[in-house]
């Protein structure tokens, strides 16, 4: 049964409050199934060897962001153009945003650029090992640092992901919800931290989440822990952790003006720098409000010039972490270079060397399809 505010207890127990005594989990048990099951990432480096900071801080970066196989190439791709963080630091911001393009979330990769710069400029290219210090850089949170620390340096720091949050939930029964339950599945992760070895167990912690004690169906006849997990003893493995129920997001829709000038160039320009896509290239689009459409966007005087907007049937649709959007993708022609208006003037063929995001690529195939995928 599942009973809301139970009384997990702080700290390792050695018995549940709800009855029968089951053995504490063994950080060794976790080490000892790593160094057997260990998943091979570009960004690991083989068991014993020194993992290099700049690669660990730049795959946890991107693994906030999106899953480990998408994560991949971009990695490799990063690195081979800035094999050190003074080379990533040395570049110009929009081509740090264009390696980015198609991970989301521009505001990680400016952050990104910034702590490349705060290491040179701060620590002569070296990554501080120390937690306080890590998480004094730019886009470094307390989930990175700890991350870092362990992984890069051999320190016990405890990295809280959504993986450990769920194996702890499980392994101690934790049934209050997320996230109001972050500092008690905080605390009992930390107790459980080794000293020997804590990068290793802070792997294997990701590893046994992304891998067993998976979100739907944990495989709990494999798993190094099952003998100690409270949450198999009670039947509530796959039920954990409980999550508060979240506000729907909201929907906001605006219009995009896909125009063309008489090379067969399209009109693109750059959003402000801060902000939502803050710097990134876009196909002109209106605010994005709950009700902006095309009259209210010529209403506004949203559109980049006056020409014959023809609507393209359809909807593109994305989703940000805050909101829906919805685009109307309208479409216009200049006779002329369109040197007149404001933006600049892109051939489809060179879109790849601007830093469009995910939102406008969307958009581009939208238009260039007529209206279809
Ligand atoms: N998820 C977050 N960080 C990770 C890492 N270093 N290895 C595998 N999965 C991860």
């Amino acid at each position: 049964m599942i009973v809301a505010g139970d009384s997990s207890p702080l700290g390792p127990p050695s018995s549940s409050a709800s009855g029968a005594d089951l053995p504490a989990p063994r950080p060794a048990d976790l080490l000892a199934w790593y160094d057997a099951h260990r998943r091979v990432l570009p960004w690991r480096t083989a068991p014993g060897a020194k993992a290099d900071p700049y690669h660990v801080w730049l795959s946890e970066i991107m693994l906030q962001q999106t899953t480990v196989a998408t994560v991949g190439p971009y990695f490799q791709r990063f690195l081979a153009r800035w094999p050190t963080v003074a080379d990533l630091a040395a570049v110009d911001l929009d081509e740090v945003l264009k390696e980015w393009a198609g991970l989301g979330y521009y505001a990680r990769a400016r952050n990104l650029h910034a702590c490349a710069k705060a290491v040179v400029s701060r620590h002569g290219g070296r990554f501080p090992a120390d937690e306080a210090a890590l998480l004094d850089l730019p886009g470094i949170g307390a989930y990175t640092a700890a991350a870092i620390a362990a992984i890069a340096f051999d320190r016990p720091a405890t990295a809280m992901d959504g993986n450990v949050e769920r194996v702890m939930s499980r392994i101690y029964a934790v049934t209050d919800p997320l996230p109001g339950s972050k500092p008690k599945l905080k605390a009992l992760a930390a107790a459980l931290v080794p000293e020997k070895r804590p990068g290793d167990y802070t792997q294997a912690l990701f590893d046994l989440g992304a891998t067993l004690c998976s979100p739907r169906s944990p495989r709990c006849v494999l798993c190094p822990w099952m003998a100690a997990c409270r949450g198999r003893r009670d039947g509530l493995a796959e039920l954990l952790p409980l999550k508060a129920e979240k506000a729907a997001k909201p929907t906001r829709r605006g219009v995009a003006f896909w125009l063309t000038n008489a090379r067969g160039q399209v009109l693109l320009r750059r959003r402000p720098e801060s902000g939502l896509l803050g710097g990134m290239m876009e196909v002109p689009s209106s605010a994005w409000e709950p009700g902006a459409d095309l009259a209210y966007a010529r209403a506004l005087g949203w559109a980049p010039t006056a020409v014959n907007w023809q609507r393209l049937p359809g909807i593109v649709r994305h989703t940000f972490t805050h909101f829906h959007l919805e685009l109307t993708v309208v479409r216009g022609h200049l006779d002329d270079d369109g040197t007149a208006v404001e933006g600049v003037w892109c051939a489809p063929a060179d879109f790849h060397d601007q830093a469009l995001p995910t939102v406008m690529r969307k958009v581009v195939a939208w238009a260039r399809g007529g209206g279809k995928d």
